[in-house]
């Protein structure tokens, strides 16, 4: 017997929030670069709507196709919107679990949640077909961060979320289990192990950035305000120069480097030029950080009727970046990892995949 829509929406609405396709706005092509994710995500879906067949062929070697995905980075990233963006490409319905639905002061009541949240959408998965459960903020089941204190109900809840993740995974149901986290080092790393994908999500480096802003103020040509071109013109401007700067540092130095990395480039660009821009502004902003700078100098530009590169750029001051409310501890691991990998590369021995 198959679960209606109000079924799906009214039992496991209890968790989180269920989107069927038809009801999510945001595309693919709405969360630029991440083309490596994109990939990856593509494989992952196309693969989960063809559960039987995969699952048949993964067998004929002893394996079981574990579909689960951890995605991590920093909040605004695009984690959440991607993996919704996806589930309205492959038509597939989607819950959003909530983790303050989730965890409880009272004893028991954690593990509970996550079995009945779990054992509700492989119910629906079997009966209704592919089903995708998407954890947000994982790391508050079984960290300190969560409302139950006490150690055993911590480590408790850990190996009960663990337990209903193998049990999904050898009995052959289309559900797909997504975690997100903002806190890969808080992750119970019996945890981390279980999520077959690992998909790292960055700030924008200032060429996505560029492009970012650029696809927001293409969004605004509906509006009744207009945009000063300017805007564009200036963007451009800032992105050669920035551009390079990069040239000269890669040259001198021999190797590529990050713009979060040390600082180099940036310091450089201040010798060199007076007046910062709208790149050098969002240094560590998210993508979901330049949206609302967008939105607070709407507010004003309704007022004018005409967006200025002075009112954007206040704007996008005032809305303030991401990066600086991040875990340290978060950073420096990204960081690490990230130079780890170009050094690797630098000596020719295959690294990590970048996903
Ligand atoms: N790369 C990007 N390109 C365009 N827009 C982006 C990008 N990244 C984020 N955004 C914007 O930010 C919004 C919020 O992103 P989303 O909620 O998916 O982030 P998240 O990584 O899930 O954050 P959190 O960790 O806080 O849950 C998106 O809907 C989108 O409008
Ligand atoms: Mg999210």
């Amino acid at each position: 017997m198959t679960f209606s829509d109000d079924e799906i929406k009214e039992r496991l609405g209890k968790y989180g929030a269920v989107y069927l396709p038809s009801e999510i706005k945001e595309s693919i092509d709405d969360i630029l670069g991440n083309e490596s994710k994109k990939d990856r995500l593509e494989d992952f879906f196309k693969a989960l709507k063809k559960y039987e067949e995969i699952s048949e062929q993964f067998k004929k070697s002893n394996l079981i196709p574990n579909f689960t995905v951890l995605l991590y980075g920093p909040p605004g990233t695009g984690k959440t919107s991607l993996t919704r963006a996806f589930s309205k490409k492959y038509n597939i319905p989607i819950c959003v679990i909530e983790s303050d639905r989730l965890v409880s002061p009272l004893l028991g009541d954690t593990i509970k949640n996550i079995r009945n949240a779990v054992e509700l959408a492989s119910e629906i998965a079997k009966e209704n077909g592919a089903f995708v459960l998407f954890f947000d903020e994982i790391d508050a089941i079984g960290s300190e961060r969560s409302n139950i204190h006490e150690v055993g109900e911590i480590k408790r809840a850990v190996i009960s979320f663990l337990q209903v993740i193998d049990r999904i995974n050898y009995e052959g149901i289309p559900l797909a289990i997504f975690g997100a986290t903002n806190h890969q080092n808080q992750l119970d790393s019996a945890i981390w192990r279980r999520f077959t994908f690992h998909l790292k999500f960055d700030f924008p480096n200032y060429t996505l950035r560029k492009k970012i802003i650029e696809s927001f103020l293409n969004k605004l040509k509906n509006m009744k305000i207009g945009i000063d071109e300017t805007i564009y013109l200036r963007l451009n401007e800032e992105h050669e120069k920035i551009e390079k700067i990069s040239k000269d540092l890669t040259k001198k130095l021999g190797h590529e480097i990050s713009e979060f990395e040390d600082n180099l480039l940036w310091k450089e660009f201040e010798k060199r030029y007076a007046e910062d821009g709208l790149l050098k502004l969002t240094i560590g902003y998210s993508g979901s950080d330049i949206e609302r700078g967008i939105k607070v100098a709407l507010f004003k530009a309704f007022h004018t009727g005409l967006l200025t590169y002075d009112m954007f750029y206040e704007s996008l001051k005032l809305v303030g970046g991401t990066a600086i409310h991040v875990n340290r501890q978060d950073l420096l691991s990204t960081i690490r990892e990230d130079n780890l990998r170009s050094k690797r590369s630098k000596l020719s021995i295959e690294g990590p995949p970048e996903i």
